[in-house]
């Protein structure tokens, strides 16, 4: 496995733990080795103690760690150099042939964008792409895969001069969430939720991914890129594509992905009228977050004093099919919010006469399914009850599953899956062309409309809060409410 970006912090934070959480569950091969390759000049004890450190103390010095330790190496290299990929190219051969790895190679690619195609094109040059006598060769892509739709395509096709499509693992770490991949086996896998999910019985969609995070030490790319750029053709429309989609005939790769492809095309893309009333940007100022003072986003290192970036979108989006015609999505994703919780959740219909009407206290209810994915993990129905007591009184109650009460809870990265399934050649959960090209499409007019039209009153929510209050009013507008998210 090549490691491009070697020493940065994808690598520290989350490869190099994945990789070893596969080792403790016996999932790697023998015949395995990690080849990190970045600019940085270290030296091989170096980088092994700099990837390392963020595993957990007390998984040092144990066998598991010695052999994974000893299985990782490191080249310095540009990769602007061709040069520096001879180099690399003769390197991997000898790596090669110590571990046994049969010309089986795994390109990672960690790095900024930029270099995505320029890589590409050197592993296409020194024929590392070609996958010959029975070994594969797999190259694993970061996010942000183009700035826009026009760039996405553009990677597209400059990658796929040298790679086939069944190469490219293009990867997007909401899949590898266990209550993400959980959304089909719920979905399909149980016969009581089904034939409820469509027009019929759901009034609308929430999908809430609400971050306490500001912007880190990732200010640069961030400034450039906003919110919308950064969650929502990505993992935004990945939530989407899960709930809405049709059941696949199949849990095979392609099977699975042409329906969620089939339905991210269905989403209806805003003239530039529809931007204007179905979403809505914000961007935070100082304010508390968790009991902490936090400055404004334009005061973050890295951040233009008057910049306009978002850092909150939220969207109304509709979907063109028979399963959803009429049923709005509405999303909304943001930094510096007052909790860190992401959600989808299924707002059902009135019952179609309210018996209980003139029942005095009577709270006009809904029923609700609340898929919750991050940081608690669960799946929570809401239902109306009758209070106990002699007067008629209908309350709201639930019915809750909890991830960790059920299996404990486990110190994934959430990367595990991700680079097992593409070590195994299983790209279900990998985006595929057409659907990176699709999420691109749906925000492609929100971006066009967003920069012809430069926010004129940023910062409009406080560190701390919801977000803007027009996120608020996109709901009202059609007498609805976000969600409650409690403390
Ligand atoms: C990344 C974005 O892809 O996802 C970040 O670039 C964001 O800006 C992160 O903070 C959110 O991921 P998670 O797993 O913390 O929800």
């Amino acid at each position: 496995m090549v490691l491009f970006g070697g020493a940065g912090d994808l690598t520290k934070r989350k490869l190099v733990p994945a990789l070893f959480n596969l080792v403790k569950a016996n999932l790697l091969p023998k015949d395995f080795a990690v080849l990190g390759f970045s600019v940085d000049e270290l030296g091989l004890e170096q980088f092994r103690n700099q990837v390392t450190g963020f595993l957990p103390p007390s998984d040092r010095q144990t066998v598991a760690w010695e052999w994974f330790t000893e299985r990782l190496h490191y080249a310095r290299g540009d990769f602007a150099d061709p040069d520096a990929f001879n180099a690399l190219s003769n390197r991997l051969g000898e790596l090669d042939v110590s571990y046994h790895t049969q010309g089986n190679y795994l390109f990672y690619l960690a790095t900024a964008s930029k270099f995505f195609a320029p890589i590409v094109q050197q592993l296409g040059r020194l024929g590392l792409s070609r996958q010959e006598n029975g070994g594969w060769r797999r190259v694993v892509i970061e996010k942000p895969f183009g700035h826009d739709l026009e760039s996405a395509q553009a990677l597209n096709r400059e990658i796929k001069g040298i790679l086939d499509e069944n190469q490219i693992y293009r990867i997007d770490h909401y899949l590898g969430k266990e209550t993400v991949q959980n959304i089909m086996v719920f979905r399909f896998d149980n016969a009581i939720f089904e034939p409820l999910w469509n027009r019929r019985y759901i009034d609308h969609i929430q999908i809430t991914n609400a971050e306490t995070v500001g912007v880190e030490r990732r200010g640069g790319y961030f400034d450039n890129a906003g919110t919308l750029r950064d969650m929502v053709p990505n993992h935004m429309m990945q939530l989407l594509s899960l709930t809405a989609m049709e059941p696949p005939v199949s849990f095979r790769a392609d099977a699975v992905r042409n329906e969620q492809a089939k339905v991210l095309h269905a989403v209806q893309t805003l003239d530039s009228e529809e931007v204007l009333h179905s979403s809505v940007r914000g961007q935070y100022g100082e304010g508390v977050v968790e009991t902490e003072t936090v400055p404004g986003y334009r005061m973050e290192p890295g951040v233009s004093p008057e910049s306009r970036t978002e850092t909150f979108v939220a969207l109304k989006l509709n979907i063109d099919n028979w399963r959803w015609a009429g049923v709005p999505f509405y999303l909304r994703t943001g930094k510096r919010l007052a909790k860190r919780h992401t959600e989808i959740t299924i707002h059902f219909k009135q019952t179609p006469f309210e018996l209980f009407r003139n029942a005095p206290f009577h709270k006009l209810h809904t029923n609700t399914l609340v898929i919750q994915i991050q940081p608690v993990e669960g799946i929570s129905l809401s239902f109306g009850a009758k209070i106990p007591g002699a007067v008629l009184r209908v309350g709201s109650v639930d019915m809750s599953f909890e991830y960790s009460k059920y299996f404990g809870a486990e110190a994934y990265t959430g990367y595990e899956v991700l680079l097992y399934d593409c070590m195994i050649g299983d790209a279900t959960l990998f985006q595929r062309a057409d659907m990176v090209e699709a999420g691109w499409r749906v925000v492609n007019p929100v971006l066009d409309v967003w920069k012809a039209l430069p926010p004129r009153r940023f910062p409009n929510y406080t560190a701390g809060s919801w977000g803007p209050r027009a996120a608020d009013e996109l709901m009202e507008h059609d007498h609805r409410q976000w969600r409650t998210i409690g403390a």
